[in-house]
């Protein structure tokens, strides 16, 4: 939210003596003045006008996961059980997941209670790569790489994805890099092509690559840098 709406919002002060208070070097934002009432101030940083509390900051969390196969990318579900049950109570009503995963896959998944940082991460815009490691049900062709260069038609969306990467690992096994993350778009890709995945394990988004030693249904917090490193 605008500054000037956190400081206006306050019972018995107008936008006017919001901006006074502004002006005058009245309002801290985590400690430190801030004159200008136009930045949004995320609800993870105290607001105080002098002395008085008017906006307490929130916590906020950054998890990594190592995903099991058979969790469903969700909050909620009546059948599957979610990936947020993975983690301890006390943080789950705070998360969302940045990326999500389909339920047979596995491997990096993002859970933040931040949504603007998170929504970085699957901005298509912002073009954040994601690398998988696949293994397909036919032998990938030697044209395969060429044509994810290339860009897949996808009808359903009326797009031409992203140029991706292929890097083949092995006859059936491939190293592909995304830098969007449209709906099942790995396997939509491989399909385009005649193929078909049999499975997919994400090993890195951005600079934020799973961690190792984190057992198959571990999580652990992102470290100050792994944070930051998402700008
Ligand atoms: N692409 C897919 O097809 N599935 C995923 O889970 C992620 C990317």
């Amino acid at each position: 939210m605008k500054l000037s709406r956190i400081i206006s919002n306050q019972n018995g002060v107008s936008r006017r003596l919001a901006n006074q208070l502004l002006a005058a070097g009245r309002v801290l934002v985590d400690g430190r003045v801030c004159r200008d009432g136009s930045v949004d101030v995320p609800r993870f940083e105290e607001v105080r006008i002098d002395q008085h509390i008017v906006q307490q900051a929130q916590p906020a969390y950054y998890l990594m996961l190592h995903k099991p196969a058979g969790y469903l990318s969700a909050t909620r579900d009546e059948q599957h059980p979610t990936v947020v049950e993975l983690i301890e109570p006390d943080l789950r009503a705070h998360l969302h997941i940045g990326g999500r995963l389909d339920r047979a896959s596995t491997g990096l998944l993002i859970l933040s209670s931040d949504g603007q940082w998170s929504r970085r991460l699957t901005e298509p815009a912002i073009k954040i790569p994601k690398v998988y490691r696949v293994t397909t049900a036919e032998p990938i062709s030697p044209q395969t790489s060429e044509r994810f260069a290339e860009g897949i038609w996808f009808e359903f969306e009326q797009l031409t994805t992203s140029p991706a990467r292929l890097e083949q690992l092995s006859d059936r096994e491939a190293r592909v890099t995304i830098f969007e993350g449209r709906y099942h778009q790995v396997k939509r890709m491989f399909h385009a092509v005649g193929n078909r995945v049999t499975s997919l394990h994400r090993e890195s988004m951005g600079s934020l690559i799973l961690d190792p030693g984190l057992p198959i249904g571990g999580y652990r917090h992102l470290t100050k840098d792994e944070i930051s490193s998402i700008g």
